[in-house]
């Protein structure tokens, strides 16, 4: 992949790059739609992402080019810049731009894209994209930006530059990941610490339902809204700033004062999501996997029937894992509404896996998942210099 993009680079731009840069995907292991709601959450990073080949041009234009989308941008630098239809290139043009905004000097630079995650996969290749931009210019212009601003920055770029009502957690992931961790990351202070993921004898699974995610975006800023509206009528009887701070039994007790039986389900989801993340927490340190996996089902339950962010095709995966002898705990992860699954199989059992589950899903869905083993690494870095 590094070499392919460095040739098309030259033929590309008729000059070497100076700088290639990585920047990893991510899966959230437990903890879903609830970085919004300032609760935790465990993402780890991925062995496939975004690079970035790059070099400065003393033309003052900002050329942006992938390998995996035929348009592409020539613009000359200016103050800031306004997002451009539903391009591909607006999430690296909304990092140099808010970064311009910032008060940081860009000059002319030359961007070629290429990446091996599957694109609206939900396996956070925009977060991927943003963020290789974002280190790439702290590095090369020496900004001195920490990597969580550089998440929050990107945060930005999502929810104002895009329209996406977004918390951190991708950013944050795909920036901080550490080879074989988890970050237990608390949505609301930022504070985290990194978990060994050892998977003993059994393999992290990512399941791609390939179906395409038209409704998201929409769909997912009416679920934030939804936990807006939920939190305020809590907040009559409760002194918390997000719905995370309140405790199951504590929520048990006060559901009723939401009155509306749909937000009460959205709320219900976020209560206990982030209380089976601190279990899971626990389950992860005391290298507890069957106890780990448990909680990834009942997960996939709760964003399946309260939350209902699942659909047909993960629900298919999921519901087949649980019949599936070596397989101890799956869930969708990331936004939903299509994109992936994961799952933990039994390592020996992972190509008889791999094969059933896609006739299963074929048979059911009528097209194919793809199914593919993932490692977990380190966050966003230079490759070449
Ligand atoms: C998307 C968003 C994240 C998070 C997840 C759901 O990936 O970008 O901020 O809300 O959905 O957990």
């Amino acid at each position: 992949m590094k070499h392919d993009l460095l040739k098309e680079y030259r033929n590309r731009f008729h000059k070497e790059a100076e700088h290639l840069f990585f920047c990893p995907g991510r899966v959230n292991l437990i903890g879903e739609h609830i970085d919004y709601n300032g609760g935790k959450v465990m993402p780890c990073a991925i062995n496939l992402g975004t690079y970035l080949a790059i070099s400065r041009n003393t033309e003052k234009l900002l050329r942006m080019q992938s390998i995996d989308f035929p348009e592409g941008a020539g613009l000359h630098l200016q103050e800031s810049y306004t997002r451009s239809g539903k391009a591909w290139y607006n999430y690296p043009l909304g990092v140099i731009s808010y970064l311009q905004e910032e008060g940081h000097a860009v000059s002319g630079l030359d961007l070629l894209f290429g990446g091996n995650l599957p694109l609206s996969s939900g396996l956070s290749s925009s977060a991927s994209i943003e963020i290789v931009t974002g280190f790439a210019l702290n590095e090369i212009f020496r900004m001195k930006i920490p990597k969580p601003d550089l998440a929050l920055l990107c945060k930005k770029v999502e929810n104002e530059f895009i329209g996406v009502n977004s918390g951190i957690m991708d950013q944050f992931a795909v920036a901080m990941g550490k080879e074989g961790h988890a970050i237990l990351l608390d949505c609301d202070t930022l504070e985290h610490e990194y978990l060994p993921v050892q998977l003993q004898e059994y393999v992290l699974v990512i399941i791609n339902t390939n179906k395409p995610r038209n409704l998201i975006e929409s769909a997912y800023n009416e679920r934030f809204m939804e936990c807006g509206k939920a939190l305020k009528a809590l907040k009559t009887v409760l002194p918390v700033q997000n719905l995370c701070d309140i405790a199951p039994d504590e929520f048990l007790l006060h559901r009723h004062v939401i009155n509306d039986p749909v937000l009460e389900k959205r709320a219900l989801h976020v209560v206990f999501e982030n209380d089976r993340v601190k279990q899971a927490a626990k389950a992860l340190k005391t290298n507890d996997l069957v106890a780990f996996g448990k909680l990834m089902y009942a997960s996939h339950q709760s964003l399946e029937e309260l939350y209902e962010v699942s659909g047909d095709e993960l629900d298919t995966i999921v519901h087949f894992c649980k019949t599936y002898e070596g397989c101890i705990g799956a869930r969708m992860t990331g936004a939903g509404f299509g994109g992936c699954a994961i799952a933990l199989v039994k390592r020996d059992k992972a190509d008889d896996f791999a094969a059933k589950c896609s006739a299963h899903y074929m048979e059911e869905i009528g097209y194919a998942c793809d199914v593919f083993a993932a490692s977990v690494c380190d966050g966003v870095k230079e490759v070449i210099s």
